[in-house]
C-alpha cells in the first residue's frame, strides 16, 4: 500500500480573536513563523506527506490566503527585472507546480465537522488529510508529522489521528482519546470525546491537529448533529467511524506549538529563530544576555 495522501484538507475559516487587533484584517494563518506564514508551513507539510491537491476552506475574511498561494504578477515581474533571483523563486515557490490549490467556501462557522464535510467535493477517494495549521508541529530531524502519519495509515489501515499528553486540568480544550495500545507510539481508539472535563475525561491524551481519515467520515459528517459549543465536531464523526472501523491514536515524533495562542506561537517563533542560520547565534547570545542574573 502507498503511504502516499494525495488530499489535505485545511479549515482556515476560524475567527483568530486572541491575535486582535493583528488578525482583524489579516487572516490568522497569514501570521508568519519567521519569514514563512503558518499557512506556508502546513502546506509544505502536506506536500512532503506526497499531496497534490491542497483544499482551503474559508470564508470571506480569508481572501488573502487565495492571494498568498497565487501568482504575484507585479511583484514577480519587478523582482525578475531587477535580478532579484532568490527572492523571485521564493514567490514563486509558495506551491510547487505539480501542486493544485482549492478553494471551498464553508459560509457560516458551524464547527471543524462541517468545515471537513465542505471540503468533500474536492477530496479524491481513498485515505485523505487534515491539517489545523494553529498546531505547529517542527520535527527537525526526520519526516513531518503528516508524513509520519501517512506511513502508519498504509500499514495499519483505518484512519490515524494525532494526539499528545495534555495537562489534565486542559482536558477540556480538547478532543480526547483512549483505548489499547499497538505500539509505542501507537494506540487503537475506542472512545473519543470532544472537549471532556478533567473529572469525566477518559485520559489524558489530546488530539493535536492532524488527522489521517477514511473517506467514510463524511458519510458520518452528513450524519453528525451539533454537539459541544452547539458545532458540529470532527470528534463526534470519529466517534461514529469507530463502530465501524479502526482509529488509531499516532503520538508523533517532533515537538507542537499551539500557535493559538500568543505562548505557544512566540515559542515558535523563538524555536525557528534560534536554528536559523542567519540570526540563530545572535538571538541566542542577545536571550543569554537578558536572562542572566543582572550583577548589582
Ligand atoms: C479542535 C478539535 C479538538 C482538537 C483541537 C486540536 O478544537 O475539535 O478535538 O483537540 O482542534 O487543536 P479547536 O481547537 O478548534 O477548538
Amino acid at each position: 500500500m502507498s503511504a502516499r495522501l494525495r488530499t489535505v484538507v485545511f479549515p482556515v475559516a476560524g475567527l483568530g480573536t486572541r491575535f486582535l487587533p493583528a488578525t482583524k484584517v489579516v487572516p490568522k494563518e497569514l501570521l508568519p513563523i519567521m519569514d514563512r506564514p503558518l499557512i506556508q508551513w502546513a502546506a509544505d507539510e502536506a506536500i512532503a506527506a506526497g499531496a497534490d491537491t491542497l483544499v482551503f476552506v474559508v470564508n470571506r475574511n480569508k481572501r488573502a490566503i487565495n492571494d498568498h498561494f497565487d501568482m504575484a504578477f507585479e511583484l514577480e515581474s519587478r523582482l525578475a527585472s531587477s535580478g532579484k533571483t532568490e527572492h523571485l523563486k521564493m514567490v514563486r515557490e509558495t506551491l510547487p507546480a505539480h501542486v493544485r490549490p482549492v478553494f471551498v467556501l464553508q459560509p457560516e462557522a458551524r464547527g471543524l465537522g462541517h468545515a471537513v464535510l465542505c471540503a468533500r467535493p474536492a477530496v479524491a477517494n481513498g485515505p485523505f488529510g487534515v491539517i489545523l495549521p494553529d498546531d505547529f508541529i517542527l520535527n527537525r530531524n526526520g519526516p513531518g508529522a503528516l508524513a509520519q502519519m501517512a506511513a502508519v495509515q498504509a500499514e495499519h489501515g483505518g484512519s490515524v489521528i494525532a494526539v499528545e499528553p495534555v495537562e489534565w486540568k486542559d482536558t477540556s480544550r480538547y478532543g480526547i482519546v483512549s483505548g489499547s495500545q499497538v505500539n509505542r507510539q501507537l494506540m487503537r481508539i475506542d472512545t473519543i470525546v470532544e472537549k471532556p472535563r478533567p473529572d469525566v475525561a477518559p485520559s489524558n491524551l489530546g488530539v493535536v491537529g492532524r488527522y489521517v481519515l477514511d473517506h467514510h467520515i463524511f458519510d458520518l459528517l452528513e450524519r453528525t448533529n451539533p454537539g459541544a459549543g452547539g458545532e458540529i465536531q470532527l470528534t463526534d464523526a470519529i466517534a461514529a467511524l469507530l463502530k465501524e472501523q479502526p482509529a488509531y491514536a499516532y503520538r508523533f515524533d517532533g515537538v507542537r506549538y499551539d500557535c493559538g495562542n500568543k505562548l505557544g506561537y512566540v515559542q515558535a517563533t523563538l524555536r525557528c529563530a534560534l536554528d536559523d542560520e542567519e540570526i540563530g547565534d545572535e538571538l541566542r547570545r542577545t536571550l543569554e544576555n537578558w536572562l542572566a542574573p543582572s550583577v548589582a
